[in-house]
């Protein structure tokens, strides 16, 4: 069956069950820090998990774009995508695990015709430390569907979904729950015993792929670990497009689906390699995922950068050109570009399910966004081999020549490992990679420190919030602890941003005794003094520095308070106020959770 069937007939057997359609959120998630990208149906779906009212209703079902950089490297497989589609119907408050899970069997079994035996089941084995009961319910609801009870099996850890993973990892507030997931079994597929001695559905051989998950969101994480029920039971059910598609053709390939097999064909034809010959496999594959993830990325809004989404951006399409290069098609003929290639394939493919992709305005975006960048990549790779060629004429790369022609020539250590394989040359990976490592913890340094040094700008207000940001590090830690240590920040004229060690969400009380004690240290009119010193010296006073960062030998700090009593003291470029009775009020304008135990928060001076 073709997606594009499979995707339709799903919103239709929701909306005769009474859900309202509506359509995917971006890539780029609103209103939520926690990932770059938005990697499954619930993250747009948070606050009507946690009891918001959504304006549609309390049946809602949705296709969810979803994108998972963490599944990069996995991508060569015949099962691992970075983007995909996720199915999702929602209940906030309304049907609960009968309705679900006989819905979910019979989507499978009679809209798409799976035979019941392929199907295995999963359900949450229960954790008693933290009180909550192993799920009988929902195994006994799949016996009545009739999947046979060896076919049902309970897991803990891998029955249980929250956007943060495990309930020891989910910060205070976040909502999870107990899950069932639905595994099709590809019998032609041999156990492989590298497995295991058993084979089972989260086994990682190739037998079983998971095809979706009905989650049961009823809990919520409070103050000191533990968990309490939401206000209303909630499900959040997650289906994988492209695996359903590839279970209804009993093909554990997901890349011999509709929507892969079209780009791929067409990377033979202009390769001259195949897809079945094991040497070219992987790199089919990560063209053809790649194209269609940075397709929809560029749709939206998304360009190519060093940092953050766009370095994401910029590391897909390189890493995709490479294969293409490997496949060998891109010296050929320079005029044509694989990923484009793909890129207008995929244009036509989902323009109509995802009318953002349709128009010429968007297939100029799209395909100027990856010739552009292309041709960057190109020209690195001409001057990087180029130097390569020099080095390898020795017959020997040592781990310094490898780091210099990543770090100065940009040329990917991939490639040079692969073109050295080929010739028989040795590289010094250990040695190139211990340099690598070093420069990582130097270059971010180095980043945080002009971040510090210049700030946003170095108007007068930015100056001032920099030195709020001070006196805000030093109450943090008072009130909440001295395990508080700086992990980001960012300063503009509107607001200061401070990223910092915690673990839990802060309380009223708490936030209110941090304004409480900035604001007076603003009062007392304290001066804030610059002194160069040794590090040595610098660290013997126990001035704050920001985790990971490296300093050279002789640093500045920037002192707030009197000589004989010094409130903060910091590793810091400045500049700040001289003084901090200026300042005005300082007001805390949000607190929130930014990644396991990172929190972030947003302030200003009015
Ligand atoms: N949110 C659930 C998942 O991603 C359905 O598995």
């Amino acid at each position: 069956m073709q997606v594009n069937e499979i995707r339709e007939k799903y919103l239709a057997f929701f909306k005769a069950r009474g859900h309202v359609i509506v359509s995917s959120a971006s890539l780029v998630p609103e209103g939520d820090a926690t990932t770059l990208f938005t990697g499954n149906g619930m993250q747009p779906m948070v606050p009507y998990l946690l009891g918001a009212s959504h304006p549609s209703g309390t049946r809602i079902a949705d296709v969810q774009k979803s994108f998972r950089a963490e599944d990069i490297a996995e991508v060569g497989d015949n099962r691992h995508t970075t983007f995909f589609e996720m199915l999702g119907n929602w209940s906030f408050g309304d049907y609960w695990k009968k309705e679900q899970l006989t819905w979910c069997f019979e989507f499978l079994t009679k809209e798409l015709g799976f035979p019941k035996e392929r199907l295995w089941v999963t359900c949450f084995e229960g954790d008693t430390e933290k009180g909550i009961p192993k799920d009988t319910e929902s195994a006994e609801i799949w016996k009545e569907l009739g999947i046979p009870e060896d076919h049902i099996r309970f897991y803990e850890a891998k029955n249980w979904w929250s956007r943060a993973g495990a309930p020891s990892e989910m910060p205070e507030g976040e909502p999870g729950g107990p899950d069932s997931e639905v595994f099709y079994e590809f019998t032609q597929v041999a156990h492989d015993a590298k497995f295991g001695d058993e084979c089972h559905p989260n086994c990682d051989c190739g037998r079983f792929l998971e095809i979706c998950n009905s989650v049961f969101m009823q809990y919520v994480k409070i103050a000191g670990g533990g968990f309490q029920p939401l206000p209303k039971q909630n499900v959040d059910f997650g289906g994988g497009l492209e695996r359903i598609a590839a279970a209804s053709e009993n093909n554990p390939d997901i890349f011999v689906t509709d929507v892969f097999i079209e780009p791929i064909r067409l990377l033979e034809h202009m390769s001259g390699k195949h897809y079945v010959d094991s040497r070219y496999a992987r790199s089919f594959r990560i063209i053809a995922d790649h194209a269609r993830a940075v397709t929809f990325i560029l749709a939206d809004g998304v360009r190519p950068s060093n940092t953050e989404r766009g370095y994401v951006l910029r590391r897909l399409i390189r890493r995709a050109a490479l294969h293409a290069l490997k496949l060998d098609f891109v010296d050929k003929d320079k005029e044509d570009s694989a990923l484009v290639r793909c890129a207008t394939i995929y244009l036509e493919k989902y323009r109509q399910a995802y009318p953002e992709l349709a128009g010429e305005e968007m297939y100029a975006t799209v395909t100027n966004g990856l010739w552009e960048e292309e041709r960057n990549f190109a020209k690195t790779l001409t001057r990087g081999m180029r130097e390569f060629e020099k080095i390898a004429a020795d017959g020997h790369i040592s781990g310094e020549q490898a780091f210099l022609l990543t770090t100065t020539y940009g040329f990917p250590f991939e490639m040079m490992a692969e073109l050295a394989h080929e010739r028989a040359i040795e590289v010094d990976e250990v040695d190139f990679q211990k340099l690598m490592k070093e420069h990582q913890g130097t270059s971010r340094a180095g980043a945080e420190k002009k971040f510090k040094g210049g700030l946003a700008d170095s108007s007068e207000q930015t100056t001032r919030l920099h030195t709020a940001h001070h006196l805000l590090l030093k109450s943090l830690q008072m009130v909440l602890g001295p395990h508080v240590k700086q992990r980001g920040s960012n300063i503009t004229q509107e607001r200061l941003r401070i990223d910092f060690s915690h673990g839990e969400k802060m309380t009223k009380e708490q936030i209110a005794e941090v304004e409480r004690i900035v604001n007076e240290k603003i009062a007392e009119a304290l001066p804030v003094v610059c002194t160069e010193m040794a590090r040595e010296e610098a660290e013997q006073l126990g001035a704050e520095h920001e985790f990971g960062a490296k300093y050279t030998e002789r640093v500045s700090v920037y002192s707030v308070g009197q000589p004989d009593n010094v409130f903060s003291i910091e590793f810091c470029g400045g500049p700040h106020v001289a003084n901090t009775g200026g300042l005005g009020t300082f007001k805390i304008l949000k607190e929130e959770a930014v990644a396991a135990g990172i929190r972030r928060i947003k302030a200003t001076l009015a």
